[in-house]
C-alpha cells in the first residue's frame, strides 16, 4: 500500500517538475537547417549572423563558458580572420589568473560565463535539448535530423503568446514551443539587429541564425564527424569486396573437387 502511495507521488511529481531536460512537452517547429542529411554542411554566413545575434541579444544574460573565443576562426565554423577574432575578444573583460586582475579577453579565453545566474549557459544547449522524438514514436525525426536541439532553440524564440504571468514576484512569459511559462522574456523582435551581411533580420531569421550558431557551439567538429563516417563506410565497403573474394579463392579447390566427385 505505502509503495503504491510512494510510486504514484513519484510519478507524480516527475510529471510536475518543471523544465524538460530531454522530453518534448511544446510545439517544436520543423526547421530546415543546412547541415542537415549525410551531405550537409553548417552555412559560414549563417553562423557569423548567428554570433551577431548572439553577441548583440543573447550574451546580455548567457554565457558560453565552454566555448574558447579562438575557434572563431577554425575551419568549417564562422571562420572569422583572426584579427577580426582579436579585435572581437576585445569586448569582453576576464580576471587574468596570474595577476588577477581585470583584462581584455584575448583569443585563447573563453566567452564569458553567464551575466544573469538564473540563464543557463548556452554552449551545449543544441544538445540538452529535444525538439521531436520522431511521429508516433517511430524515431524517424530523429533518424533524419538528430535530436532537434536547434529546431527548438529556433522555436523556442518565435513562440510567445504575448501572455505573461507574475508569481512570487517573477514575471514568467507564456511559450507554445517551452509548453508553458518561463522566466525569460522575448529576446529577439523583427528588425532589431542590423545583419552585417544585408540580410533581413526577421525574427524567424534571426531565430534560426542563432540557433544554428548554437548548433555549431555545441558541435563544432560535426563536419570533421561526417568525413570520418564517410572515410569508414568507404574503407569497409572495399574491405567487403576484398573479403568475398579471398573467400572464394580459399574455398575453389574444395568446391571444385565437389563438383568432380
Ligand atoms: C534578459 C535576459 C535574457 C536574454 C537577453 C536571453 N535570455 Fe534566454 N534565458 C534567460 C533566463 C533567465 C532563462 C531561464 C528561464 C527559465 O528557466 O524559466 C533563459 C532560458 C533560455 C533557454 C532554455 C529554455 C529551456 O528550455 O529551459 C534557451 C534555449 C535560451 N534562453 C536561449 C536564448 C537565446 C538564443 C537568446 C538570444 C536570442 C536568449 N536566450 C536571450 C534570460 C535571457
Amino acid at each position: 500500500m505505502f509503495k503504491k502511495f510512494a510510486l504514484s507521488a513519484a510519478l507524480a511529481l516527475s510529471v510536475a517538475a518543471p523544465g524538460h531536460a530531454a522530453g518534448v512537452s511544446g510545439e517544436v517547429i520543423n526547421f530546415d537547417f543546412s547541415w542537415q542529411g549525410p551531405f550537409g554542411s553548417y552555412d559560414q554566413q549563417q553562423l557569423q549572423r548567428g554570433l551577431q545575434v548572439y553577441t548583440e541579444s543573447c550574451a546580455a544574460c548567457h554565457g558560453l563558458r565552454y566555448v574558447p573565443i579562438r575557434t572563431l576562426s577554425d575551419p568549417n565554423g564562422p571562420e572569422l580572420p583572426e584579427d577580426q577574432v582579436r579585435q572581437y575578444a576585445s569586448q569582453f573583460q576576464v580576471r587574468d589568473d596570474e595577476t588577477g586582475e581585470m583584462r581584455d579577453a584575448e583569443p585563447n579565453d573563453h566567452f564569458p560565463r553567464s551575466q544573469l545566474e538564473e540563464a543557463p549557459d548556452l554552449s551545449l544547449m543544441a544538445k540538452a535539448r529535444a525538439g521531436f522524438s520522431g511521429p508516433y514514436g517511430l524515431g524517424i525525426n530523429q533518424f533524419l535530423y538528430g535530436t532537434g536541439g536547434p529546431e527548438y532553440i529556433a522555436s523556442l524564440l518565435v513562440s510567445y503568446t504575448g501572455e505573461s504571468d507574475t508569481q512570487a514576484g517573477v514575471t514568467l512569459y507564456e511559450n507554445t514551443a517551452y509548453g508553458g511559462y518561463l522566466n525569460m522574456a522575448e529576446p529577439i523582435s523583427d528588425g532589431m539587429i542590423d545583419y552585417a551581411d544585408g540580410t533581413e533580420a526577421t525574427q524567424e531569421q534571426m531565430a534560426q541564425d542563432v540557433a544554428a550558431f548554437l548548433m555549431w557551439t555545441a558541435e563544432p567538429k560535426m563536419m570533421e564527424r561526417k568525413q570520418a563516417g564517410f572515410t569508414g563506410a568507404i574503407f569497409l565497403t572495399i574491405l567487403a569486396v576484398l573479403l568475398y573474394l579471398t573467400n572464394k579463392r580459399l574455398w575453389a579447390p574444395v568446391k571444385n573437387r565437389a563438383k568432380k566427385d
